[in-house]
């Protein structure tokens, strides 16, 4: 029987569905037997599904079920994981939901879920990465933080969605300068529109699944492709991977004239979402 142990160990929060499951079967096939890849998320069930998938790669696999808007369960996350494989390699921190609501359309007994995404789109980041510091501090490794690009430029009907991909932004840049030394790298990913089911479980005005897209989603990026950039620009160790040409475009465009980007986010909304 063989002995030999994964080199690579990814944990990827998120990996139950869209970009982390994606994530998951990519680096599955990269790198075969050489991978664990620890897959965390609430639906076990799903995350069972992508491990199979992961496994028919030639990959080992560990399924945690793990809701990272709960401290307890970010840091069980990080122990069971190397425990199990002794060592971490990679964290991606990419678990997230999304929301569509003008701010003013939210009562003021439904601000409640302003902060339970909070929890789980910037909090959950900060309590697996403190974790999983000592590992990655370990190996030399690198983190990957799924960003957004309303992490980049604030998107109308988007104000909780972009205040936490803001704080991801912001977290995860200083303390890429803060593990410069230890030699951990940091890679903020800024995705545009990816055609995931995302936002159709995304939150509305009241704190409940939307059940439809509050965007255009003509030209959304493939989720192949959306995984595929992150994986190679973490494996990479860049800082930054801003996927689309209209996000490049719209950083800079921002510092020259914030009036011209404002109107291209207000353009990218459907109708029946605009500010009235
Ligand atoms: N799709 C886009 O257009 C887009 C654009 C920019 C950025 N992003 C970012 O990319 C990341 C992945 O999004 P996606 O499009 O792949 O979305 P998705 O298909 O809805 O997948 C989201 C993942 O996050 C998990 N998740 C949600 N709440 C969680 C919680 N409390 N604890 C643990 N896991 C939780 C979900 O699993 P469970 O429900 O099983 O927990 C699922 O695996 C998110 O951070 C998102 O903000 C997406």
């Amino acid at each position: 029987m063989s002995t030999a142990r994964p080199s690579q160990v990814i944990v990827i929060t998120g990996a139950s569905d869209g970009i982390g499951a994606e994530l998951a079967r990519q680096w599955a096939r990269q790198f075969g037997a050489k991978a664990a890849l620890v897959l965390a998320a609430r639906n076990e069930a799903l995350l069972h599904q992508v491990a199979s998938q992961c496994r028919e790669s030639g990959a080992f696999t560990q399924v945690v079920a793990t809701d990272v808007s709960d401290p307890v369960q970010c840091r069980q996350l990080i122990s069971l994981a190397g425990a199990e494989w002794g060592r971490i390699d990679m964290l991606v921190n990419n678990a997230g939901i999304s929301a569509q609501a003008l701010f003013e359309d939210v009562q003021p007994d439904d601000l409640g879920w302003y902060e339970q995404l909070m929890r789980i789109n910037f909090w959950g980041s900060v309590w697996t990465t403190h974790a999983a510091l000592p590992w990655l501090k370990q190996s030399r490794g690198r983190l990957v933080a799924v960003s957004s690009l309303a992490g980049l430029i604030g998107v109308p009907g988007r104000t909780a969605y972009s205040a936490s991909k803001f704080a991801m932004t912001g977290f995860f840049e200083a303390l890429r300068a803060e593990l410069r030394t230890p030699g951990v790298s940091v890679t903020t990913a800024f995705p545009g529109v990816v055609a995931t089911r995302i936002r159709h479980h995304g939150l509305n005005a009241a704190g409940q699944p939307a059940g439809s897209s509050g965007l255009r989603e003509d030209d959304a990026m493939s989720v192949e492709t959306c995984a595929r950039l992150i994986a190679q620009g973490a494996l990479r160790r860049d800082r930054e991977v801003v996927m689309t040409a209209k996000g490049r475009l719209g950083r800079w465009l921002k510092l020259l004239a914030p009036a011209r980007v404002e109107a291209m986010a207000l353009a990218a909304l459907k109708d029946d979402v605009k500010p009235r």
